[in-house]
């Protein structure tokens, strides 16, 4: 924290090599190190800054995923760092307690970015979540769970060759960049924070004992009450965050079972029938006792349909929205500050497609006309998009305006993405 009271993170973008298989190094990307990044963390109400410095041979960006925030400051592809150059965004942390991330967004060369390494958690604190019995000493019962595949040639390293055009379908599943990861619990409850930071590939959350477990929070904060459950699904860029019984002397395994993506041409080569190992948790013999998860998280109040001054579609069709390919010189969509709006999201290709969009957490008001399951109750910025289906999304876009500076919305399946299948809106 400087002198004026804002709370300044360094993160430096470095090529390193990791060692992911015994004698064997992988060349990597990363932040602070070879492979991810630290983990960023601030509290509501706190101004933050970041010095970005790019040491890599090429450009790229740092983007707040999930974060509400000015254009100028998001870090998507109007925001590149030069190869040797710097980037200083500063802001206000105004939004509830929620699991956020980073990755770069270069434009064009968003996969290859975060496949080699570079991304990182941001969590975000507020005295609401601070007082709802959710385990919270981190790296002891609040655990941090990137859940990354990666594919290796024969001689060791990262490759994005893939028979699957839409990108890599890697054979290695990794968690916070540890092939087999093991996690010892020592309390009686333990939460994790699973992000799915894959470029392709999407994942289907569940122990192998059927145990069940409590959802408490989607990729924008608490849900209004915790759900029971015994999967929860994640497509690339959604987190969850779920807290876990242990007995003492216990162990289980989180695994990725095969799951529903819709209509897809081709289940197979999207893994959706995939059955993954991801975390063994293994509970000490003494567990130490956690608060119980309150009945109520969070009493945030729901956006109104009938208050929506607009409402725009979206249509995903031949890797292209509304017709149209990204282009960085084209503004899209013209959004009027402080204005609540709904979004119509479809996706009408017989592929697995997500949406998101910068600056703004939504609410689903309904998936096909009917009201949204529990998963979806809560405030989210990327959302899965079966074939054939409609989402009725509505957000509110306020206090940051700026006509020149564009925030995105896309698809978050990155080579889709760099591909483009993304567009852009200017709040004015
Ligand atoms: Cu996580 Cu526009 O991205
Ligand atoms: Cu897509």
């Amino acid at each position: 924290v400087d002198e004026d009271g804002t709370r300044v993170f360094q993160l430096t973008a470095q090529a390193g090599t990791t060692s992911f298989r015994d004698g064997v190094e992988t060349e990597t990307w990363g932040f602070n190190g070879d492979f991810l990044g630290p983990t960023l963390r601030a509290r509501r109400g706190e101004q933050v800054a970041v010095e970005v410095t790019n040491t890599l041979g090429e450009s790229t960006s740092v983007h707040w995923h999930g974060m509400h925030l000015p254009p100028e400051m998001d870090g998507g592809p109007h925001q590149e760092v030069e190869a040797g150059g710097t980037w200083r965004p500063t802001w206000l942390i105004d939004q509830p307690a929620a699991t956020l991330w980073y990755h770069p967004h270069p434009h064009g060369r968003t996969e290859k970015h975060v496949y080699l390494g570079m991304s990182g958690m941001f969590i975000l604190d507020d005295d609401e979540a601070d007082t709802v019995g959710l385990p919270d000493e981190y790296g002891v019962d609040d655990i941090p769970v990137i859940v990354q595949d990666k594919s290796f040639t024969e001689d060791g390293q990262l490759t994005m060759e893939s028979p699957v055009p839409s990108g890599v379908m890697g054979e290695a599943l990794m968690v916070n960049g540890t092939i087999g990861a093991v996690q010892e619990v020592t309390t009686e409850r333990v939460r994790l924070r699973l992000l799915n930071g894959s470029t392709l590939r999407s994942y289907n959350f569940g122990f192998d004992d059927d145990r069940s477990f409590q959802l408490v929070a989607s990729d924008g904060g608490l849900l209004p009450a915790p759900h029971e459950t015994n999967r929860v699904q994640l497509t690339p860029g959604e987190r969850a965050e779920i807290v876990v019984e242990m007995e003492p002397g216990s162990e289980t395994m989180l695994r990725s079972y095969p799951q529903q993506l819709g209509e897809i041409a081709d289940p197979d080569g999207y893994g959706a029938l995939d059955t993954l190992d991801v975390l063994r948790l293994e509970a000490a013999d003494e567990l130490a006792p956690s608060a119980v998860v309150a009945g109520e998280l969070s009493d945030h109040e729901r956006l109104d349909e009938a208050d929506a001054a607009t409402t725009r579609t979206f249509v995903m069709k031949g890797l292209a929205l509304n017709g149209q390919r990204m282009d960085m010189n084209r503004i899209d969509e013209v959004v009027t500050v402080d204005t609540t709006e709904v979004w119509v999201v479809r996706n009408e290709d017989p592929m697995p497609h997500n949406f998101h969009i910068h600056d703004v957490q939504f609410e689903v008001l309904s998936v096909d006309g009917a009201p949204p399951p529990p998963e979806l109750s809560g405030r989210k910025d990327t959302i899965y998009t079966e074939p054939g289906r409609e989402y009725r999304l509505i957000m509110r876009f306020e206090h940051y305006a700026n006509p020149e500076m564009p925030y995105m919305y896309h698809c978050h399946l990155l080579r889709h993405e760099d591909f483009g299948l993304m567009g852009q809106f200017v709040v004015v």
